[in-house]
């Protein structure tokens, strides 16, 4: 009886977590089904997905700074961007992986930064993200990175800009509808640093949320700046289960 109350204590629990998180699990979709037959046939061939380049060119510099202490990275670095954003002990924060590269070069390899945004760091998150394409997502939201995950969510919730929408206005409540040009997502971190046609180039998860922000009109935190991190976050929770398809492409 009490092996009963607790099976049924635990499906219960579960179910509750599979409602905050807002999509139930069996729900989940990758943006790359809400993308045009164009976006999805250069998604599914490397040979057509343009970020392909930056993780060759991530792999020249991988061998040049970054392999005489992480040797080859398709062991090392397998499965390490599918638990990004994650607590740094050293920064005492959570940071994605961006500034989690970032911070190895300038600590660890006593190297000058790269820059947010740079060709070469991106070039270095999709050759580090493309190791672990194909797992699922898995972050650590309790202990010291709980302060992060619940910042990360309320900005997920509040109004943001002269248009006073939220995120989830958009990605919880109102994916598969038309917005202007575009099949609104659920909004998942999944194929981030991708290739945007929009960009004619590769961008970090950072820069696609600025983009969102822009167009609400609110005020964008800089690159690199806490509030991502948080929200990257909340983001990569609330896809947990999803596999990872970085480097991706998008309209
Ligand atoms: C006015 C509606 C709107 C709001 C509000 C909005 N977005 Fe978006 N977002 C879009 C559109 C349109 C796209 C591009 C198509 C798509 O994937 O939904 C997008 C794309 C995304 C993507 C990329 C999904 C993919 O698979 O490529 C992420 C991640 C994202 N948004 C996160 C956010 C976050 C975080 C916020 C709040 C800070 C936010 N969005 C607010 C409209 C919105
Ligand atoms: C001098 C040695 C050294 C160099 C060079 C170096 N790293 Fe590191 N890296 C480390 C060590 C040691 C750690 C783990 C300890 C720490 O810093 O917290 C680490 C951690 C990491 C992590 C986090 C791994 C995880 O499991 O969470 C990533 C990602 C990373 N490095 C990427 C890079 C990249 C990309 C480069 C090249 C630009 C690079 N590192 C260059 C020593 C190095």
């Amino acid at each position: 009886m009490l092996r009963l109350v607790t099976c049924a204590t635990l499906a219960f629990a579960v179910a509750a977590i599979a409602q905050e998180r807002g999509i139930p699990l069996s729900e989940l979709k990758s943006g790359i089904a809400y993308a045009g037959a164009d976006v999805r046939a250069m998604q599914a061939d490397d040979e057509a997905n343009p970020a392909m380049l930056w993780v060759q060119r991530g792999e020249a510099l991988w061998r040049e700074g970054c392999a005489a202490c992480h040797g080859e990275a398709p062991a090392s670095m397998r499965g390490v961007a599918a638990r990004y954003p994650a607590y740094d002990a050293n920064a005492q924060a959570v940071v994605d992986l961006d500034g989690r590269i970032e911070r190895c070069r300038t600590g660890n390899a006593k190297a000058a930064p790269f820059g947010r945004e740079s060709e070469s760091l991106l070039a270095l998150s999709a050759y580090v993200s493309y190791q672990s394409r194909g797992l699922p997502l898995q972050v650590t939201i309790d202990g010291p990175a709980r302060a992060a995950f619940d910042r990360g969510e309320a900005f997920y919730r509040q109004r943001h800009g002269q248009m006073n929408l939220a995120c989830t206005q958009c990605h919880d409540r109102n994916y598969g509808k038309r917005l202007y040009t575009e099949t609104l997502s659920q909004g998942h971190p999944t194929a981030f640093p991708a290739y945007r046609l929009e960009w004619q180039g590769v961008g970090s998860l950072s820069r696609r949320i600025r983009a969102c922000l822009f167009g609400v009109r609110a005020q964008m935190p800089a690159p690199g700046a806490p509030e991502l991190a948080d929200v990257e976050l909340y983001l990569a929770w609330r896809a947990q289960g999803l596999p990872l398809e970085a480097p991706g492409v998008r309209r």
